[in-house]
């Protein structure tokens, strides 16, 4: 048996792998690595730093879904339990899909939640249960404070030349965004349900 520089363990032959390996961070959180995609570091760095921060946000709306999909409760339980974990599905590949262009772009993806907790905005719920009501309504205002994010930074990165993003943000991000507000909001409209 050898060891290694970081302490990991491994057989001289065969097919032992090296186990408990350390290393150094190689690449620093926001910061880009060159890229030759036609983008000044500067406006690849803006993108990422901007897509971060929806990153973050979005972590914790489709975090919102899933719990407000498991405590839900009353009279349209089977509706919403199951149009909640829909938009939780729809948000899950936004999540995929931002990290990866932050990463097209030579930067770092927030991954891991306790990083996200720190660069959300979005005001944390109870642990416990909220009335059906409240809960729709902090799931639209979450969609409300990533919506006007996103308006925002579609324009900035346009302006600095990064149609990608843009076009990212506005085709895919907005647009599923506003649907699923929509949804949400019909189910605070107070309508009568037999006579009118
Ligand atoms: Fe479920």
């Amino acid at each position: 048996m050898t060891t290694s520089r970081s302490g990991a363990v491994q057989a001289p032959q065969g097919s032992q792998p090296w186990l408990h390996q350390e290393g150094r961070e190689i690449q620093p959180f926001d910061s880009v690595r060159q890229f030759p995609l036609g983008l000044t570091h500067d406006a690849r760095l803006y993108s990422c730093q901007r897509l971060n921060q929806i990153l973050a946000d979005t972590q914790i709306l489709y975090a919102l879904y899933k719990k407000h999909h498991w405590l839900m409760r009353g009279a349209t339980f089977y509706q919403l339990h199951l149009l909640l974990d829909k938009h939780a599905g729809e948000q899950i590949k936004l999540i995929d899909e931002i990290a990866e262009r932050i990463q097209t772009l030579g930067g770092i993806a927030v991954g891991d939640p306790r990083h996200v907790a720190e660069i959300t905005r979005i005001p944390r719920p109870p642990n416990g249960c909220e009335e059906v009501p409240a809960m729709l309504s902090r799931l639209l205002e979450a969609h409300e404070m990533i919506l006007i994010d996103a308006h925002d930074a579609a324009t900035r990165t346009m302006e600095l030349g990064d149609d990608g993003t843009n076009d990212f943000i506005v085709s895919d991000l907005i647009r599923t965004n506003e649907l699923q507000a929509w949804f949400l909001a019909e189910h605070l409209v107070d309508t009568p349900l037999v006579r009118a």
